[in-house]
């Protein structure tokens, strides 16, 4: 975090849209239960969950996606206002704490859009407003499971809405081995954990075999 300050981001910044530290630890706690090789993270933001799992599992190979917007683009899509100017994309930073870590060998970063991408037409505009080339950003997910799957862990914390979640864990499902865990971040009871939940609950309506846990803001479906 303090490195992540050093590079410009102010602190509350980083910390509204990253794990906070007890999320964190049932990450690693969850993460270290098994012997997990092959593992991907679907939402990295600024790298901070990024590093978590780089820390607990340095003897794993991990693959990222994240749809790498700039960072001070997230004034422009959501409420909360934050004093940020700086134009640098999430993976930009990502990279820079890997690099800070020494550990981005074992990192595969991936730029583009999971399962689906922008969930409606005035975000996106706002980003093609903005200068964003879209042609940059495509729907990669089948494409990297294809080529790094199938894994024993993926951390799924991307785009939040139900159907999104719904989507997104579907196409994963289909490249978790059988004993492998799928971690959701922001699985609480405000409104994006509502919605979460329910992309969850969409999820295991066709996959009744799977079982789903909660531990504060941190889920996981095995
Ligand atoms: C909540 S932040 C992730 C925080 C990060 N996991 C952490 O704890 O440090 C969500 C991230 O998901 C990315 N994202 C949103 N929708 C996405 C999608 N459909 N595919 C890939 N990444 C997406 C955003 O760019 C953003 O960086």
């Amino acid at each position: 975090m303090s490195f992540l300050s050093n590079q410009g981001l102010e602190r509350e910044f980083i910390e509204n849209a990253s794990v906070k530290l007890d999320d964190a630890e049932k990450l690693i706690n969850i993460s270290r239960q098994k012997n997990h090789q092959k593992i991907l993270e679907i939402g990295t933001f600024v790298g901070v969950s990024t590093a978590v799992l780089g820390l607990c599992l340095p003897e794993s190979k991990i693959v990222c996606v994240d749809a790498d917007l700039p960072v001070e683009l997230l004034n422009l899509l959501c409420v909360k206002q934050f004093e940020i100017k700086n134009k640098q994309t999430h993976l930009y930073f990502v990279e820079k704490v890997l690099k800070h870590f020494e550990f981005l060998t074992i990192f595969t970063l991936k730029r583009g859009f999971f399962s689906c991408g922008f969930p409606n037409q005035e975000d996106l505009d706002k980003v093609v407003n903005y200068g964003i080339n879209l042609e940059d950003r495509e729907i990669i997910g089948r494409e990297v499971c294809e080529e790094y799957g199938p894994f024993d862990l993926a951390f799924l914390d991307a785009d939040h809405r139900t159907e999104a979640v719904k989507q997104d864990l579907t196409l994963l499902s289909s490249y978790i081995k059988p004993e492998g865990t799928i971690i959701l971040h922001d699985v609480g009871l405000d409104y994006w954990g509502q919605q979460v939940r329910q992309g969850v609950e969409l999820f295991l309506k066709e996959h009744p075999q799977k079982k789903f846990n909660v531990e504060g803001e941190i889920g996981f479906i095995s």
